[in-house]
Protein backbone atom coordinates (compact mmCIF):
# COMPACT_ATOMS: atom_id res chain seq x y z
CA UNK A 1 0.00 0.00 0.00
CA UNK A 2 1.22 3.39 -0.95
CA UNK A 3 2.64 4.92 2.11
CA UNK A 4 0.98 8.09 1.60
CA UNK A 5 -2.05 6.72 2.62
CA UNK A 6 -1.44 5.54 5.64
CA UNK A 7 -3.14 7.27 8.87
CA UNK A 8 -1.11 5.82 11.64
CA UNK A 9 -4.34 4.04 12.96
CA UNK A 10 -3.53 0.13 12.68
CA UNK A 11 -7.65 -0.78 12.49
CA UNK A 12 -7.72 1.56 9.80
CA UNK A 13 -4.66 0.84 7.64
CA UNK A 14 -5.48 -2.71 8.16
CA UNK A 15 -8.92 -2.44 6.54
CA UNK A 16 -7.72 -0.10 3.30
CA UNK A 17 -5.18 -3.14 2.97
CA UNK A 18 -7.82 -5.70 2.70
CA UNK A 19 -9.94 -3.37 0.72
CA UNK A 20 -7.06 -2.72 -2.11
CA UNK A 21 -6.83 -6.64 -2.10
CA UNK A 22 -10.33 -7.24 -2.54
CA UNK A 23 -10.35 -4.37 -5.24
CA UNK A 24 -7.41 -6.69 -6.86
CA UNK A 25 -9.22 -9.05 -7.01
CA UNK A 26 -12.06 -7.99 -8.58
CA UNK A 27 -10.36 -6.28 -11.22
CA UNK A 28 -8.47 -9.34 -11.57
CA UNK A 29 -12.03 -11.73 -12.25
CA UNK A 30 -12.88 -9.03 -14.98
CA UNK A 31 -10.09 -9.06 -16.92
CA UNK A 32 -9.80 -13.13 -16.50
CA UNK A 33 -13.63 -12.76 -17.52
CA UNK A 34 -14.42 -15.05 -14.80
CA UNK A 35 -17.70 -16.68 -14.62
CA UNK A 36 -20.75 -14.17 -12.99
CA UNK A 37 -20.80 -15.69 -9.76
CA UNK A 38 -17.25 -15.50 -8.82
CA UNK A 39 -17.43 -11.62 -9.78
CA UNK A 40 -20.56 -11.21 -8.06
CA UNK A 41 -19.06 -12.50 -4.88
CA UNK A 42 -16.37 -10.66 -4.46
CA UNK A 43 -18.47 -7.74 -5.31
CA UNK A 44 -20.18 -8.65 -2.27
CA UNK A 45 -17.49 -8.63 -0.10
CA UNK A 46 -16.22 -5.43 -1.06
CA UNK A 47 -19.49 -3.85 -0.24
CA UNK A 48 -19.61 -5.55 3.02
CA UNK A 49 -15.96 -4.06 3.45
CA UNK A 50 -17.09 -0.82 2.39
CA UNK A 51 -19.77 -0.88 4.37
CA UNK A 52 -18.20 -1.45 7.76
CA UNK A 53 -15.24 0.42 6.99
CA UNK A 54 -16.49 3.46 6.36
CA UNK A 55 -19.07 3.51 9.83
CA UNK A 56 -15.88 3.30 11.37
CA UNK A 57 -14.17 6.10 9.35
CA UNK A 58 -17.13 8.31 9.70
CA UNK A 59 -16.95 8.02 13.45
CA UNK A 60 -13.44 8.42 13.50
CA UNK A 61 -13.95 11.96 11.63
CA UNK A 62 -16.93 12.90 13.80
CA UNK A 63 -14.54 12.22 16.90
CA UNK A 64 -11.33 13.73 16.09
CA UNK A 65 -13.19 17.21 14.60
CA UNK A 66 -12.14 16.24 10.86
CA UNK A 67 -13.03 19.51 9.06
CA UNK A 68 -14.42 17.94 5.65
CA UNK A 69 -16.63 15.21 7.45
CA UNK A 70 -19.61 16.06 5.21
CA UNK A 71 -17.93 16.21 1.76
CA UNK A 72 -16.01 12.76 2.45
CA UNK A 73 -19.35 11.43 4.05
CA UNK A 74 -20.93 11.65 0.19
CA UNK A 75 -18.57 10.36 -1.18
CA UNK A 76 -18.79 7.38 0.54
CA UNK A 77 -22.24 7.33 0.18
CA UNK A 78 -21.80 7.59 -4.17
CA UNK A 79 -19.36 4.42 -3.77
CA UNK A 80 -21.64 2.51 -1.77
CA UNK A 81 -24.84 3.29 -4.48
CA UNK A 82 -22.02 2.27 -7.18
CA UNK A 83 -21.05 -0.87 -5.50
CA UNK A 84 -24.90 -1.95 -5.33
CA UNK A 85 -25.67 -1.00 -8.62
CA UNK A 86 -22.26 -3.54 -9.52
CA UNK A 87 -24.13 -6.07 -7.33
CA UNK A 88 -26.94 -6.02 -9.91
CA UNK A 89 -25.00 -5.64 -12.99
CA UNK A 90 -23.02 -9.41 -11.34
CA UNK A 91 -26.03 -10.76 -11.25
CA UNK A 92 -26.42 -11.18 -15.14
CA UNK A 93 -25.15 -14.48 -16.60
CA UNK A 94 -23.78 -12.96 -19.54
CA UNK A 95 -21.40 -10.87 -17.66
CA UNK A 96 -17.96 -10.67 -19.65
CA UNK A 97 -19.74 -9.86 -23.07
CA UNK A 98 -19.72 -6.62 -22.66
CA UNK A 99 -16.11 -6.34 -20.64
CA UNK A 100 -15.27 -2.78 -21.94
CA UNK A 101 -18.35 -1.70 -20.12
CA UNK A 102 -17.82 -3.76 -17.19
CA UNK A 103 -14.13 -2.53 -17.20
CA UNK A 104 -14.98 1.13 -17.14
CA UNK A 105 -17.70 0.48 -14.83
CA UNK A 106 -15.43 -0.77 -12.35
CA UNK A 107 -12.64 0.65 -13.33
CA UNK A 108 -12.66 3.61 -9.79
CA UNK A 109 -11.80 0.45 -8.02
CA UNK A 110 -8.77 0.77 -8.03
CA UNK A 111 -8.80 4.17 -6.56
CA UNK A 112 -11.09 3.42 -3.77
CA UNK A 113 -8.85 4.17 -0.83
CA UNK A 114 -7.17 7.80 -3.25
CA UNK A 115 -9.86 9.82 -1.52
CA UNK A 116 -8.65 9.18 2.08
CA UNK A 117 -5.32 11.12 1.50
CA UNK A 118 -6.98 14.42 3.38
CA UNK A 119 -7.81 12.48 5.84
CA UNK A 120 -4.87 10.72 6.31
CA UNK A 121 -2.53 13.87 6.15
CA UNK A 122 -5.26 15.16 9.05
CA UNK A 123 -4.87 12.31 11.29
CA UNK A 124 -1.42 12.44 10.91
CA UNK A 125 -1.30 16.05 11.75
CA UNK A 126 -3.52 16.95 14.39
CA UNK A 127 -3.44 13.41 16.84
CA UNK A 128 -0.16 13.77 17.67
CA UNK A 129 0.58 10.18 19.11
CA UNK A 130 -0.08 8.67 15.64
CA UNK A 131 2.71 8.25 13.09
CA UNK A 132 3.12 7.17 9.81
FE1 LIG B 1 -11.01 4.59 3.89
FE1 LIG C 1 -13.08 7.41 3.27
Amino acid sequence: MDPEYLTGIDEIDDQHKEIEEVAAALIEAIEAKDKWHIVHYIVVRLYELLRFHFTVEEALMRITGFPELDAHKRVHQEMLQTIERMKSVTLDPNLGNDSEIIRKQFSFVAHIVDHDKRLADFLVSNVTHLKR
